[in-house]
């Protein structure tokens, strides 16, 4: 699905806003270079996640900081306690296939 010329664009820091089939995705490189493809949209208030970056093995959406795997889930939201799990709803998986 992503061609060599996209992969050949990925850095560690930016990741690539890319639209295939009519679906706008994001693709990005972990450090540990694994390559992920989620929809281009935060689950928090669906800005773009290609405006972000990439930090350690997450994409980290430019807007309030959420922060998702390379799987699709959120990781982390800076703005709960360190001890309080991330809510059911905000842990959705952003999937690039329908
Ligand atoms: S819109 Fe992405 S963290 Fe708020």
């Amino acid at each position: 699905m992503v061609s060599n010329m996209c992969l050949a664009e990925l850095d560690k820091q930016n990741p690539l806003k890319k639209k295939i089939l009519n679906k706008d995705l994001v693709v990005f490189k972990t450090n540990s270079n694994k390559i992920a493809v989620l929809e281009d949209r935060c689950c928090h208030r669906n800005v773009q996640l290609s405006l972000g970056y990439v930090n350690g093995e997450n994409l980290v959406c430019a807007y309030h900081g959420w922060q998702y795997g390379a799987e699709g889930k959120c990781a982390c939201i800076p703005s709960l306690p360190i001890d309080q799990p991330i809510p059911k709803q905000q842990n959705k998986r952003l999937s690039c296939s329908d």
